[in-house]
Parts: C-alpha cells; structure tokens; sequence
C-alpha cells in the first residue's frame, strides 16, 4: 500500500520520540511505501487533489531516512492520507482541510479534516466539560483576575493555538507577575485564552491516552520538572509507564462516540488528576514511549488498523471524484 504523510520536513522529526516516524517505520516493516509531502506540496486540478511527494525510507541509525525521486500522485489513488503537520492551525493549515476533502470517502484520511477542522485541540473538550477542571474562555484581562480569584487564588492559563507547553503558565494571585502574564497571553485583551484551574495532582504527572478509533491504544504518564509547571516532553517532562484507570476509562466510554462521529480516529487525551484537560488531535505523540514500555510497536496496531479499513475502498469509489 502506499500512504501519504502531509508533515513538517524529514529533517525536523526526533527518530527515537516523533509518533509519524514510528508509523513509518511500522508501515515500512509491513511492506508499505511512506511517501512524504508537506502542506504547500498538496494542490487541486480540476477538482482533484493530488500532492508532489517524496517516496521515503527511514532507518534506525544516522541519517534516519532518504528520500525517493519526487513524483505527483492523486491522493484518491493512494491507500491513506496521514494529516502529521503539528500545530499551529493557521490558514494554509485551513486550506490543506479543505483541499484534502476533495478525496474524502476515497481514500482513508487520519484524522478526518473536516474533523481536524472543527476540533481546536484545547475548545473540543468543552463538549466534555463535565470531566474538565473548571475553565474560562475569553481574552478579557479583568475576566480572567475576577476567575483566578473565584478560583482561590490559583490557575493556568494558555493560547488556544498552543502545543508542546508553548506559552502555558501558572497563575497565581499577588505574583507580581500575574498582570504581565495575562497581558501577553491575551495580546493586551485582544487574542481568546484558556484559563483552567490549577490541578495540584499535576506534579504527580499528566497522562497522555493514546486512542485508536475510540479505544484506548495505550497510557504514557509525563512528570514535569520540579522547576516547570508544564509536563510536556519537549520542554522536559519524564516519561514513566502507566495505566488507564477505571474512572479514565468511563470519561474515554463517554467521549468516544463523538471521536468517532468526527472521524478523529488517532487522538490524544491529556487528562490531570483524572480531569481532561485537551484533545489532541492534529498529531498527537506518545507512541514511541508507549511501545518501548510495552515491549511492542505500539505504531504497528494502527498501520494495521489502516489496513483493515482501506479493505473498504474499492477502485470505484476511488475514480468517483467529488463525494
Ligand atoms: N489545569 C491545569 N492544572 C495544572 N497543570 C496544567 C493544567 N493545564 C495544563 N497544565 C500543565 O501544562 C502543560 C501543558 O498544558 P496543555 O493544556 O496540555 O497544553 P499543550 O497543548 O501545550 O500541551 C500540561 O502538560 C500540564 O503540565
Ligand atoms: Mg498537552
């Protein structure tokens, strides 16, 4: 099978750490061709939307992979479509969801865009506000200090467009720090933030649930620094194994249909102290921790997954444009 992956640059992906090399590196193992495009190398002609790729080979030592000839492919020609650009959701990346419709029901596309586009990672869990720390949405400095103080004093605050820790601190009522932060976070009033209350059981770890489908792929817990707020492992979180636990299980039971009815079928929970705090969606990781915890390429379970589905698309469908 051939799978497309639309991604940053090779160059820029972490062999021991990104979730894309894995499903890489698991597709390859299973005989599959990963071929490589970047968000501006997708284009429509004639209602058709294809991409210039890169057929690649990754390995496990230096330089990690090699790319193929470039050539162009119609996406409705190919088995999968892996949507792995991280964040930020600007407008090309707006774009890209829209242009990718144009093979929607042809071809398999992890996740959906019309998904990806209706699902910012930090608003979509308010459909699941009832498993959420309490948390305000607005860009109001005098809103936020009025909640941080309803709050007794504590909270978190954070861009609605951030990933990877990226501009999340803490808030903590007569640090004199409190108002700048706020200032900067909302552009001076201007830009939506998230604020959350303060969850103490972070220090003990947040936990990224990987999900295939609605089921759960796999647990990873992330320990922050003792210095740093933020559990992320791009900005040093440690990772230790761990496990779904009963209550975790009943919040994924509840959230799961809607996953699927969105067609976000490899997704991210972020859950502190057994509260949801984001789903990620545009391209989670985790499944290299999670594997090498497990003993097990925890990647091969979705490439298989993949497989099972594109079962489904018969050739017909495939030259039917316009679904
Ligand atoms: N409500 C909260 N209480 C305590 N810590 C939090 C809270 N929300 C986020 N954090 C900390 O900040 C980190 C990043 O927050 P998150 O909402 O997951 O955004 P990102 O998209 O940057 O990962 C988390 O891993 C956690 O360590
Ligand atoms: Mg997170």
């Amino acid at each position: 099978m051939r799978f497309v992956y639309v991604m940053d640059p090779m160059d820029r992906v972490l062999p021991d750490k990104d979730t894309t090399f894995a499903f890489q590196r698991a597709a390859q193992l299973r005989g599959h061709v990963s071929l490589h495009a970047e968000p501006q190398d997708v284009y429509v002609d004639s209602g058709e939307v294809h991409a210039r790729v890169r057929p690649v080979v990754v390995a496990d030592s230096a330089p990690f992979f090699a790319y193929g000839p470039a050539e162009d492919v119609r996406l409705a020609d190919v088995e999968a479509v892996f949507i792995r650009k991280d964040p930020p959701f600007e407008s090309s990346y707006l774009y890209l969801t829209l242009m990718l419709e144009r093979a929607r029901g042809r071809t398999e596309i992890l996740n959906d865009p019309r998904g990806l586009r209706d699902a910012n990672e930090k608003l979509y869990a308010l459909h699941f506000a009832r498993h959420m720390p309490r948390t305000l949405v607005t860009s109001s400095p005098d809103r936020i200090h009025a909640f941080v103080k309803a709050l007794g004093g504590r909270g978190v605050i954070k861009p609605l467009d951030g990933a990877g820790g990226a501009g999340v601190f803490l808030l903590a009522e007569g640090d004199k720090n409190i108002r700048g932060i706020v200032e900067t976070v909302t552009g001076e009033g201007k830009r939506l933030a998230m604020v959350q209350e303060y969850l103490p059981a972070v220090e003990q770890g947040d936990k990224r649930i990987l999900l295939l489908d609605g089921e759960v792929l796999g647990a990873i817990n992330r320990v922050p620094r003792s210095d740093d707020l933020r559990s992320n492992i791009h900005v040093g979180g440690r990772v230790e194994p761990c496990e779904v636990t009963a209550e975790e299980q009943r919040i994924i039971t509840d959230i799961a249909p809607r996953l699927r009815a969105d067609g976000l079928v490899f997704v991210g929970l972020d859950v502190i102290g057994g509260k949801l705090t984001e789903v990620n969606v545009t391209s989670p990781t985790g499944i290299q921790e999670l594997s090498r915890h497990r003993g097990e390429d925890m990647a091969a379970k979705v490439i298989q997954w993949v497989e099972r589905k594109t079962d489904g698309y018969r050739p017909s469908l495939r030259s039917n444009p316009g679904i």
